[in-house]
């Protein structure tokens, strides 16, 4: 077998986490060393140092570290005091955690639809979801708009109907933190914002993390108490009912190392997108980025009619390239999230987008010839 046949029938990673670790190799086991020697492994110095960089990234007064996504969004919620009663507006087709920290504070998801074009919340249906809720007796409380596979959601729409409302924004920017809207990063739009550093996150640890983002400081303060049980900074008595909810001191360090290259990433990223995108346009309806958007393609999702993926997934398994498909399932359709209200009228494009997409590898170190390698396939596969 030549060098070129054996390379064409290698396996590909999805997310190759390993590349990354590979090029970064000594500064973050230095950097993890300089934890394991020092011992502060509870909200020790890289903690603070990291979270003023994240802010300055982009550009939001605060950024509390904590646990993971799922925390972030959760302590938001629970220091604007949501609970019983209160409706929060989210879109089902997303992770499930973007209402599973609705649903653990006890406070009722009311699931919106999205936009087929760019997978994230369709304004029009959230007034829609907004007067659901409202016949339901639920206090409408907060939006939370998810930028999905890492491109904003439209936030000056989501703001004019927040603003109309009474209600506060909470970004979901778990899969896209470092991607902007109108030249301004994600982490400065509404109340807050909440993102993950899980490893396959375009900005991910080496292991679960997450982080708010606020320019409210009185906000960002009693976040930083409930991280720690509800005991606010500096106080011996416990106000509040929180978590054990902080960052590692480990992981902070690994993330000031990764912060280094991140603008970069997000640079290859783009390369790879806009390369898929014109090469696959043909075949396949591909991600269309709004203009003023930029994405930091968490995942790069194609849409076929609906009863092709599952030819195209099993031909790519068969040439060693993995694909993924977000979401199969959206929340709505979870068993336990049946129980949830959806905007009046039923979420039609989730239903539709649920059978049509299909995610192919995505990261910043795959290089042309393994994209080549994707194209290729995809195209043969699709029959052109
Ligand atoms: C849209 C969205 N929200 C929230 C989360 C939760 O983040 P974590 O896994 O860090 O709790 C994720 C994680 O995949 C996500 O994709």
């Amino acid at each position: 077998m030549n060098q070129h046949a054996r390379m064409d029938s290698q396996p590909i990673p999805f997310i190759d986490v390993a590349a990354q670790r590979r090029r970064l190799g000594k500064a973050i086991d230095d950097a993890v060393n300089k934890v394991l020697n020092h011992c502060q492994f509870i909200l020790g110095p890289e903690v603070r140092e990291l979270e003023s960089q994240l802010a300055v990234f982009c550009g939001a007064r605060q950024a509390v570290s904590c646990s993971s996504g799922t925390d972030a969004l959760m302590l938001v919620l629970l220091a604007k005091r949501v609970g019983p009663g209160d409706a929060i507006f989210c879109p089902s087709f997303t992770f499930a955690a973007t209402a599973e920290a609705a649903a653990l504070i006890g406070a009722t998801p009311v699931f919106v639809d999205v936009e087929a074009e760019t997978f994230t919340m369709d304004v029009n249906n959230l007034e829609r979801g907004i007067a659901t809720a409202k016949k339901l007796g639920l206090k409408p409380k907060a939006i939370v708009p998810v930028d999905l596979f890492g491109l904003p959601a439209d936030h000056d729409s989501v703001a004019e109907i927040a603003e109309d409302a009474g209600l506060f924004v909470l970004d979901d920017a778990a899969q896209a933190f470092g991607a902007t809207y109108k030249e301004k990063k994600l982490g400065t739009f509404g109340l807050a914002t909440a993102t993950s550093f899980f490893p396959a996150k375009p900005l991910g640890c080496y292991g679960d993390g997450g982080a708010v983002f606020t320019n409210d400081d009185a906000l960002a303060e009693t976040i930083r108490g409930l991280r720690v049980h509800g005991q606010m900074p500096g106080k011996s008595e416990f106000s509040e009912i929180g978590l054990t909810g902080r960052l590692d001191t480990i992981q902070a360090a690994v993330l000031i190392e990764k912060l280094k290259i991140f603008p970069e990433e997000i640079e290859a990223r783009n390369r790879v997108a806009r390369r898929y995108n014109k090469k696959l346009g043909q075949v396949a309806i591909v991600p269309r980025v709004p203009e003023g958007y930029t994405s930091v393609w968490a995942q790069y999702t194609i849409r076929l009619e609906s009863g092709r993926r599952d030819g195209l997934a099993a031909a790519l398994k068969a040439e060693g390239i993995p694909t993924a498909i977000y979401y199969a399932k959206p929340s709505h359709r979870h068993e336990v999230y049946k129980r949830f209200p959806i905007a009046d009228g039923g979420l039609p494009v989730t239903d539709k987008l649920a059978g049509e997409v299909i995610s192919l590898p995505m990261h910043a170190y795959l290089d042309e010839l393994t994209q080549d390698r994707i194209i290729d396939a995809v195209k043969r596969a699709l029959g052109n």
